[in-house]
């Protein structure tokens, strides 16, 4: 899977780029992802990238002159171009597990107080992380990445998300570690048992127990 991220702000994905299991499918040539500067593709002689809005109101607006061109750079046949804004479709587990079957992404991160509207026919889906307003959509497109990569073939063993929160609409069910008793907290004895199947029934129950505590709304759609 390829992905290329258009941003003002390439430096943001430094240390996300290189570190933990994001790091090590790029090292594993799971995933090539590359980080493209929109600026580059100013046709100004200043590499100015944004302007005043027509109309007037407070803040500047990222131009689509060197978006567009930016995209298409990148663009081929097989692309899918996603642009992170608030106002995208809201972004869930099972958007993560589709877009992974995508070949090509296309993240264009909008940033500053706006970009100016004609973007919006050069992409074809807007998602959102959340109903809350980030500066831009560098962590929004960390947040969509992250979440596809580490479901690609080969980057994690396949049981460390087959029981995913979300996976099936149920939240992930509680695990324990070394020590078995920690400031009087014990582990489940179940866990202890060595009874597969009674620990697999136990983790199916924790985990229905959880959602209708926790999350009654994704229930109602398991
Ligand atoms: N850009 C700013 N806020 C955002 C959000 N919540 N989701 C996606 N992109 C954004």
């Amino acid at each position: 899977m390829k992905i290329d991220i258009l941003t003002l702000f390439p430096e943001m994905f430094d240390n996300f780029l290189t570190t933990s299991i994001i790091g090590r499918a790029i090292d594993k040539k799971k995933v090539d992802i590359k980080i493209h500067n929109i600026r580059d593709y100013s046709l100004d002689k200043h590499k100015r990238v944004d302007d005043y809005a027509y109309g007037g109101g407070s803040g500047m607006v990222l131009m689509p002159e060197p978006v567009k061109r930016a995209i298409d750079s990148v663009k081929d046949n097989d692309s899918l171009v996603i642009l992170l804004t608030p106002q995208g479709s809201p972004y869930s587990q099972a958007k993560a597990l589709s877009l992974a079957k995508v070949k090509h992404l296309i993240l264009v991160c909008g940033h500053y107080e706006g970009f100016d509207e004609r973007i919006r026919y050069f992409v074809d889906l807007e998602i959102s992380i959340g109903d809350y307003v980030l500066t831009g959509g560098e962590l929004p497109s960390m947040v969509i990445t992250d979440s596809i990569v580490r479901l690609l073939d080969g980057v994690i063993n396949e049981d460390s998300y087959k029981f995913d929160s979300f996976s099936d609409n149920l939240l992930d069910y509680p695990v324990y570690t070394h020590p078995l008793v920690f400031e009087g907290y014990e582990v489940p004895e179940v866990l202890t048992s060595g009874n597969h199947e009674k620990i697999a029934k136990w983790r199916k129950e924790q985990q229905i127990k959880r959602t209708k505590e926790r999350r009654p709304d994704i229930l109602e759609k398991s």
